[in-house]
């Protein structure tokens, strides 16, 4: 019979990687923590009205990328593509806003995008997410970049690239979009269907187009960046500074717009040589008029998303640090000494060590190789003639060396022998 195989797009993370996940998670949670944040646990599921007026109806996402579908009571439901949205929700929902000034959050977590699969791209991915939400001042914008790279550098990814961009504000956005619009409807011929739409829906959308023809055109156009107003001017230039003090170097990319429509101001991308096309490890910006947008008062915010799947596959985490290995291995030989090693390993796991054993009747040779294997400590070696004379052998797997073990008070025995390791 064929076996059902998962869906595609849609992928396992076993043991061995697992362990490197969470070695990344805990990395996340103390530096998060460090910077303030404190977790919010999201649902997958919200209504679709929610990510079309956030993310925006004219973005790759909201037009073809997302799960979407109508529940049992005739109401839309989409699979969260990203978290922003969902933690803006909930922010408001909970009068977040009202018990603290600034509000700092993050959020781990599997989205959905209905994209492509390839390699660094999936359907349904995980994102470390951290959300800060009050405060206009550049130096929060610093920070929260700060923060990101501080988060990058402690699970040793220390030669990715920073990019950062301003998108502008709804002061200086309006104008250039008539510049930008009068250009490329000069150059209307040479872009994508795609982007013949979005010249009229959305024409910054058309710098995110990866289409050869598309990326010559807006290699040439006019940028954002020097049509920004005085106020987003400063505020740029400011946590460009920001980003000096602490040894953070990062480049202007004027080309960047970032695929969602809530950014304003600072926007920015950490990429790295090791991924191929999908290269982009962590992107984010700020959002000032998010909150607004959906309702709520006046809560300018700025955040970002590390794709989980790619920074585990950049990170250098060697599997010593991460895999644990058991300490001791009990290689019980015969009924009898299988059922004493039955007692002793689970005595031991309870007190907080890492025994193994085998119930599989195998020879002392195979079971010495999977102690090996397993890359145990130190090996018990028990057999009918050790448990009649109440004494064992203790093997040191490292140099081989051999000591004898008193059955009778093995337990407490071995505990101080792995507590001295
Ligand atoms: P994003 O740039 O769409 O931003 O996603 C952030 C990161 O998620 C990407 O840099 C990438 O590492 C990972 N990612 C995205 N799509 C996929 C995929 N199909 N497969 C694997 N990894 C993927 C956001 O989602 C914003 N919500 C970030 C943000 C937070 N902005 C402000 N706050």
């Amino acid at each position: 019979m064929k076996i059902i195989t998962a869906v595609r797009g849609f992928k396992d993370i076993l043991p061995g990687e697992s362990e490197k996940w969470q070695f990344v998670e805990g990395k996340a949670r103390e530096i998060f923590g460090n910077f303030g944040f404190r977790e919010i646990v999201l649902p997958i599921l919200e209504k679709t009205e929610l990510f079309r007026r956030s993310i925006g109806e004219t973005t790759d996402i909201v037009e073809k990328e997302m799960y979407t579908f109508v529940d049992r009571g005739d109401e839309s439901l989409t699979m969260r593509p990203e978290a922003t949205a969902s933690v803006m929700r909930a922010y408001l929902e909970h009068g977040l806003y009202a018990s603290e000034s600034l509000v700092k959050l993050y959020t781990i977590g599997p989205m959905f995008r209905r994209e492509r699969p390839q390699k660094g791209r999936f359907r349904q991915f995980n994102q470390l997410n951290a959300e800060l939400l009050g405060s206009k001042d550049p130096r929060v914008d610093a920070e929260v970049i700060l923060m990101l790279i501080t988060f990058l550098r402690s699970v040793g990814v220390a030669d990715a690239r920073l990019e950062i961009n301003s998108l502008g504000c709804p002061a200086c956005r309006p104008a250039f979009r008539e510049v930008i619009h009068k250009d490329l409807e000069e150059k209307r011929d040479g872009l994508c269907e795609d982007c013949r739409r979005r010249l009229s829906t959305n024409p910054l959308r058309i710098f995110d187009c990866k289409v050869e023809g598309c990326k010559a055109i807006v290699a040439t156009a006019p940028l954002l960046i020097e049509f920004l107003c005085g106020e987003c001017r400063e505020h740029f230039d400011a946590v460009q500074s920001g980003l000096r003090l602490f040894d953070t170097p990062f480049e202007v990319n004027a080309r960047m717009v970032r695929g969602l429509d809530y950014y304003t101001k600072t926007a920015f991308e950490v990429t790295t040589g090791a991924l191929g096309a999908q290269n982009a490890i962590a992107g984010g910006g700020r959002y000032d008029r998010l909150v607004e947008e959906l309702g709520g008062p006046e809560s300018p915010g700025i955040g970002f998303a590390v794709g989980l799947e790619r920074l585990v596959a950049v990170a250098p985490i060697p599997d010593e640090t991460v895999i644990p290995r058991p300490e001791l291995f009990i290689a019980a030989l015969g009924k009898e000494a299988q059922d004493f090693a039955f007692v002793l390993c689970n005595r031991l796991r309870m007190k907080g060590a890492l025994a193994e054993t085998d119930y599989g009747a195998r020879s002392l040779k195979s079971q010495m190789k999977r102690s090996d294997k397993l890359g145990c400590r130190y090996t018990l070696i028990l057999g009918e003639r050790e448990l009649r004379e109440r004494k064992a052998l203790l093997r040191d797997m490292k140099d081989s060396s051999q000591q004898p073990l008193g059955l009778d008070d093995a337990e407490n025995t071995i505990l101080g022998i792995l507590s001295t390791e």
